[in-house]
């Protein structure tokens, strides 16, 4: 099978990147209408069937709160001060202030990364709003109905307050990135309710409750910290999903289907990866002198490389895809071999908001 985006590869050192060109991008950003076809399904049995998606809808629904009201949007986030790490967590940051930039323009990058980071989790979180959508129609027991309806309102929720948090705060909302416009298209255009599962629930919720945790664990601003710290819990009951449904569908799946479904999993990772926050990095790269390239091949070459790339992948993704047996000896080197596995396959352990959702 041809890899995802193949004609936008090319090699930088021994590393195959993706990259989109501009152009390309911007017509990616003009398609607003995606043909997704759906299988649409009727249930007629509305007791509950499958007890702890109930339970998850119960959760949820004890779970709510209110992006208006709840948040104290008062507490200032002043662009030039530091409320991230100032090193090790944001790319810009930390390579400008190898390049001996000065504190100040250092600063300035970590806000505009920032920016650009929680933009890119709105759109995310936009393409969960959709998915959810497509789940309430498509899925089979009305458990798993409730309990997509109610990811539909988190959901909103979460489109609702990232986007008043860059309104408010920040001042910008920078456009979706290539390479994952492509990858949420492909996943909303996913045949099943499983494949769709497998992509969102597991692969995506995943990589966002990681991308949650290590911005929570960074925080020093109290409201950055509250509103993240409110999305992960919620984040954490759609991971949980992901796990309960997919634990049920590996168990009925033939061996075929179990290949289709790791090559899909891994095809769609290794392509995010392959970005190497290259469409970031045309973004804001410029604006500090940073030649994309440049940074990429500078990462790409640090020995510290596969520990740091990988963490967000062994976050939570990975070991849940491992302990689903969604990576096997067919697919593990691939992916140590791109630094998205590293260490013990299954991680450092569960993350507490998923394992308190199961
Ligand atoms: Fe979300
Ligand atoms: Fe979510």
């Amino acid at each position: 099978m041809e890899k995802i985006l193949a004609e936008y590869r090319r090699t930088l050192g021994d590393f195959e990147v993706v990259d989109i060109d501009e152009g390309r991008i911007a017509n990616l950003r003009r398609e607003l209408d995606v043909g997704v076809p759906i299988d649409l399904h009727w249930t007629w049995n509305y007791g509950s069937e499958v007890e702890e998606l109930r339970s998850l809808y119960e959760r949820g629904k004890r779970g709510q709160w209110n992006a208006e009201t709840d948040i104290n949007w008062s507490t200032p986030l002043p662009p030039n001060e530091w409320f991230l790490p100032k090193e090790g967590l944001q790319l810009l940051p930390t390579i400008l202030k190898a390049g001996g930039a000065d504190d100040a323009t250092c600063c300035q990058a970590a806000f505009d990364e920032f920016a650009y980071t929680m933009s890119q989790l709105l759109h995310g979180e936009q393409a969960a709003l959709q998915l959810c959508g497509q789940l309430t129609n498509a899925c089979p027991t009305m458990d798993a109905k409730f309990y997509a309806a109610s990811q539909v309102a988190d959901e909103a929720r979460h489109v609702e307050v990232i986007a008043k948090l860059l309104e408010r705060k920040v001042g910008t909302v920078y456009p979706i990135g290539g390479v994952l416009k492509v990858l949420l298209d492909k996943l909303l255009a996913a045949p099943t309710w499983k494949t769709k599962t497998l992509g969102m629930q597991t692969l995506f919720e995943g990589m966002a409750v990681g991308i949650f945790d290590m911005i929570q664990k960074g925080s020093t601003n109290p409201l950055v910290s509250d509103i993240i710290r409110r999305v992960k819990q919620d984040e954490a009951r759609h991971a949980a999903f992901g796990i309960l449904t997919m634990r049920r569908t590996v168990k009925d799946a033939t061996p075929e289907e179990m290949i289709e479904m790791e090559d899909f999993a891994y095809d769609i990772l290794e392509t995010l990866n392959a970005n190497q926050q290259l469409d970031m990095l045309h973004d804001l790269g410029p604006k500090y002198g940073l030649d994309p390239d440049g940074v990429a091949q500078m990462v790409l070459q640090s020995p510290e490389w596969p520990k740091f790339n990988s963490d967000i992948f062994m976050h939570t993704v990975i070991p849940n895809l491992a302990r689903l047996g969604l990576i096997t000896e067919r697919t593990e080197s691939k992916y140590r071999a791109r630094a998205m596995m590293f260490g013990d396959r299954f991680g450092t352990g569960i993350d507490g908001d998923v394992q308190a959702s199961l």
